[in-house]
Order: structure tokens, then C-alpha cells, then sequence
């Protein structure tokens, strides 16, 4: 049987593509990514990988998270949750440019490398430079047993299951669980309070039901993907928690349906990129409900104004988003350090629709390779 079930792990069954099964696999990643882990009636994170260094990790005084392409963007968000939730000092780098820099890896430093394979070339170099220097070195890693698995002091499975597709996904979505849970784990151990804990788990375990939901837009996001898929240039934009999603979301476009795409942060819209917008350009807004959602609205207006089409992933029951966009997407309500997990997937299917309705060859997109290999 459970031969059986590992072999049913890398089949495509009823798919047309590795991406969208793994895409719709998230809802069970996630439940086996939190299984024993984020313990909802105690109210507590339980991280036994990490049981023997939690002194060293309540008493670091600086978080370098580090990884490439997906990765990278998982560190941008763990950048916020640990900032956000442990309050302490938080950094997230390209472990390419942390490599080369000649960084300060003062006492109190911990590295934590994240990857899917656990094999990429850059990541690895950075996690050996960070360790010569002194630092503690965890690892986000979906492989077990992965070279860079071995190479850190602990860390935290990722247990999506196989992710065959070279766009990742999946394993995206875990890191960002995986990150949540290391904020609270790291944060309840200093001054998080009982309150804020148990509202992050609650959060963090309605996640995989309220997955079931997004994946119901899949058609949805479908058809607008249609409207769109002969423009050659989109923008996605997003504030706080939505910044490094927006990267995210242009970064899927670009690698399976090379439709050229950017994201940054919608604040930085006005500062020079607004010169790109003209008529009919699909710009892509992540605008739910939160601290700047007034923000993100006031960025819509200015984009609307000059043709821009406005494609917004918006929260259930907002009903004013949909006269300031031309399409709207709409998610589960979730606390903001939990949203990116529900916010990205809009984003995912619309690349994978994307790309199949440009007949791109969705799980072997040119010029990519699975895991790189090579600095
Ligand atoms: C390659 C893949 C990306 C991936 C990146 C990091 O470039 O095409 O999808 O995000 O490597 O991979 P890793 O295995 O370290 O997460």
C-alpha cells in the first residue's frame, strides 16, 4: 500500500500537466506539511527538528533567509512573518549576491537556506560561506537527504511530496507555511502572547479547506487568462505581504508561457514603471482586505487611468473592489501573515492557463532546468 501510494505520488492521473496536479495538490502538501507540527487544540508549534537549538534560536539576534527564484520569494515573506510575529531582525537575500558580498555574519547570526531540491548550486554556497563565518544554518528543504539537507545544523521538512514540474508551486506554499511556523515557534518562545499564537494556528490550519475553495477559480481564472493571453507584457503588484506574491506571480508567467512580466511593490508603480502602461495593459493588483487595502485602491485608480486592464485577487464579500476592476478573483478571508499561502494561487493557475493556451510545454518550459546545479 504504501508502495502503492508513493507510486501514485509521481503519476499525472486524471492531469493534463504535473504543474496543475501539483497545484492542486496543495491543500493535502499543506496538511501533511503542518501534521504534528502546528498543533491547533494546545495551541503550540511543535518543531522537533529544531528541539535541540531553540535556546541558539531565541537568542539569535539576526535571520538571513536565503534562496533563488521561488525560494527567494518564499524569504521575502518570511522577511515580513519574522519581523511581524518573532520580532527580530530579519533579512531576506539572494544567496547568489549574499555569496559574493562579503557579508557580516556577526554572533547571534542564523542562516536559513530555503529550497525545493535542497541541491541548488547558489543556495548551497552561501549556506557554506555563512557557516564559515560562524553562523547556525537551518534548512527549509522539500528532498530529504538533499545535499544542503545534510549540510545544516537542522532544520524543517518541507513534506510536500514530489514536485516534478519545474515551475514550483507546491513546495512555495509549504515554504510559506513552514516560515509561519518558524516565526511563531521563534516568537512564542519570546513575546508573543497565548493570544496572537492561537490566532495565527487557527489561521494557519484553515488554510488547506480554504485552498479547496481557491482552487474552485481555477475556470474563472481561466477565461480571464483567455482575454489576455496575446498581451505581451503584464505587471502584478501588491503591498507588505503581497509585495514578494506579486514577484511570485510574474515570475510563474515568465518561466511557463514567456509572456513578459514584472512585479514590485504597487507603491513603486509611480516611480518610473507607470511609463510602461498603455492601452488595454493587464496589470494584475493582489488587494485584499488589510492595513493598506485604501493604498492598494488608490495604485488601482492611477494604473485605470492611463488603459490599464485591472485583474484584481480581492477577499469574499468585498464589495466595493469591483468597481475599480475589470475582472475580480476572489479568496477566503484570512488574517494578513497567513494570505500570501491563499493569494499566490490565483497567480499560479493563471500562468499555468496562460501557457497552455499559448501551447507552451507547461513541465518543460525552455531554457529551465528542475534544480540548477551550477553557480
Ligand atoms: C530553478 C527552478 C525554480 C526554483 C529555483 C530554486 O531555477 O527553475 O523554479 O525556484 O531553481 O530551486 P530550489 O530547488 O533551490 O528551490
Amino acid at each position: 500500500q504504501q508502495l502503492e501510494n508513493k507510486l501514485e505520488e509521481y503519476e499525472l492521473g486524471d492531469y493534463e500537466h504535473y504543474m496543475l496536479k501539483e497545484i492542486f495538490e496543495q491543500p493535502n502538501a499543506l496538511r501533511n506539511c503542518l501534521r504534528g507540527r502546528a498543533e491547533q487544540r494546545e495551541g503550540r508549534i511543535v518543531l522537533g527538528g529544531l528541539a535541540d537549538h531553540a535556546r541558539d534560536l531565541v537568542k539569535a539576534r539576526r535571520f538571513i533567509l536565503t534562496g533563488q527564484g521561488t525560494a527567494w520569494h518564499a524569504a521575502l515573506v518570511g522577511d515580513y512573518l519574522m519581523e511581524d510575529l518573532a520580532k527580530v531582525v530579519t533579512e531576506a537575500t539572494y544567496a547568489s549576491e549574499f555569496r559574493y558580498r562579503n557579508p557580516i555574519v556577526e554572533e547571534g547570526t542564523v542562516v536559513v537556506a530555503i529550497s525545493q531540491s535542497g541541491e541548488t548550486a547558489d543556495t548551497l554556497a552561501a549556506l557554506r560561506e555563512a557557516k564559515e563565518r560562524g553562523a547556525m544554518a537551518l534548512g527549509l528543504i522539500n528532498v530529504v537527504g538533499s545535499t544542503i539537507a545534510r549540510e545544516t545544523d537542522a532544520g524543517i521538512y518541507l513534506h510536500a511530496g514530489p514536485e516534478i514540474g519545474v515551475a514550483s508551486t507546491k513546495a512555495f506554499t509549504c515554504q510559506l507555511a513552514a516560515l509561519t511556523m518558524l516565526s511563531v515557534y521563534v516568537g512564542r518562545k519570546k513575546f508573543m502572547g497565548q493570544g496572537q499564537t492561537q490566532e495565527v494556528i487557527d489561521a494557519l490550519c484553515a488554510v488547506p479547506d480554504q485552498l479547496d475553495v481557491v482552487l474552485k477559480t481555477s475556470e474563472q481564472v481561466r477565461d480571464i487568462a483567455a482575454k489576455f493571453v496575446d498581451r505581451e507584457n503584464w505587471l502584478f503588484l501588491g503591498r507588505g505581504y503581497h509585495y514578494p506574491v506579486a514577484l511570485e506571480g510574474a515570475l510563474k508567467l515568465k518561466e511557463i508561457s514567456y509572456i513578459h512580466a514584472e512585479g514590485m511593490p504597487a507603491a513603486e508603480i509611480k516611480h518610473g514603471p507607470i511609463a510602461l502602461i498603455n492601452d488595454g495593459m493587464p496589470v494584475v493588483f493582489i488587494a485584499t482586505q488589510g492595513l493598506q487595502y485604501d493604498k492598494v485602491i488608490s495604485n488601482i485608480e492611477v494604473v485605470r487611468a492611463r488603459g490599464g486592464k485591472i485583474i484584481a485577487v480581492a477577499t469574499e464579500g468585498d464589495t466595493n473592489i469591483g468597481r475599480y476592476s475589470d475582472d475580480v478573483i476572489y479568496i477566503p478571508h484570512t488574517i494578513e501573515p497567513i494570505q500570501p499561502l491563499l493569494s499566490v494561487v490565483p497567480l499560479q493557475l493563471m500562468a499555468y492557463h496562460a501557457a497552455v493556451l499559448r501551447g507552451c510545454n507547461v513541465d518543460k518550459p525552455r531554457n529551465l532546468a528542475k534544480s540548477v546545479t551550477v553557480e
